[in-house]
């Protein structure tokens, strides 16, 4: 079956359960799930009743689509995401944030728990995505280009949007939330880094690592669909005693910042 084939079959099948266009799209990362209560939801599909959908294996992690109203706008939500660290091939990975595209939304929010790898972060801190390094995960526009999507090389020098940065910025000083600002070192897990590689993350310029979210922008950035990302960090990276991290750790952070979390974004799609 063509690549267009599967694209049309699982639009079709979100098309006949909403019939609505969302407007945002809005991924939530590892402990967020709880965001999806501030949705007044209209309609739930579990992803594997989707054709063509990965099903989502994490703990933590609730895998369904959610569309409904927030901050007066038409929204899709994902909870519970792909990764690549799961066995998904990249391509698997990304195939929903490109339905949300067809679906008709015209921005995307990305989120995700990160380790902390800049001094200054503490944990529970939030920080936006200006940036990202990802030179040892795999790019999901690898192999034949979909030119019904985008270029074959596409620029990535406003992998997130400015404006939308900018938006984030003044949401969160009327707020009065602390946002951090860095770059998002993608790594593929499923392990955390070793102390060395902590140091290294930190040195080739990230303030924050994670193993989600980048294919998820490089494959939005190819569609010309504008990102916002956020990270909630979980966990500090560098740190000279007990630097064990577990999951368990790692989704009870982020549960905590969830409020937080969850102020800034419904103050972004009501922006957007
Ligand atoms: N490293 C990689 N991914 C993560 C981390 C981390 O320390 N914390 C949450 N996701």
């Amino acid at each position: 079956m063509s690549d267009a084939q599967k694209f049309n079959e699982a639009l079709s099948y979100l098309k006949a359960r909403y019939p609505h266009s969302p407007q945002v799209g809005i991924v939530l990362g590892s402990g967020l799930g709880n965001f999806s209560d501030e949705v007044e939801v209209e309609a739930e599909v579990d992803y594997e009743e989707i054709p063509h959908f990965p099903v989502s294996t994490v703990e933590g992690h609730k895998g369904k689509l959610i569309f409904g109203n927030l901050s007066a706008k038409k929204i899709v939500c994902m909870a519970g995401r792909f990764h690549f660290y799961e066995g998904y091939d990249a391509e698997q990975v990304v195939f929903p944030i490109r339905i949300m595209k067809l679906l008709g939304v015209k921005a995307l929010l990305l989120s995700n728990a990160a380790g902390g790898v800049n001094p200054n972060f503490k944990v529970g801190d939030l920080m936006m995505i200006t940036d990202h390094v990802s030179f040892f995960t795999r790019n999901p526009l690898i192999g034949k280009n979909i030119s019904a999507f985008g270029p074959r090389f596409p620029d990535m020098s406003e992998p997130y949007k400015k404006d939308l940065i900018e938006k984030a910025r003044d949401i969160a000083k009327r707020l009065g939330i602390q946002l951090r600002e860095g770059v998002y070192f993608a790594v593929t897990g499923p392990t955390f880094e070793t102390r060395a590689e902590y140091k290294l993350v930190h040195a080739l310029g990230g303030d924050a690592v994670g193993m989600s979210t980048v294919q998820e922008c490089i494959v939005a950035n190819h569609m010309n669909l504008p990102v916002f990302a956020m990270s909630v960090i979980t966990d500090i990276g560098i740190r000279e005693e007990e630097n064990k991290i577990t999951h368990e750790e790692v989704l009870q952070a982020a549960k905590e910042a969830e409020p937080n979390f969850a102020a800034v974004f419904k103050e972004m799609v009501r922006v957007i």
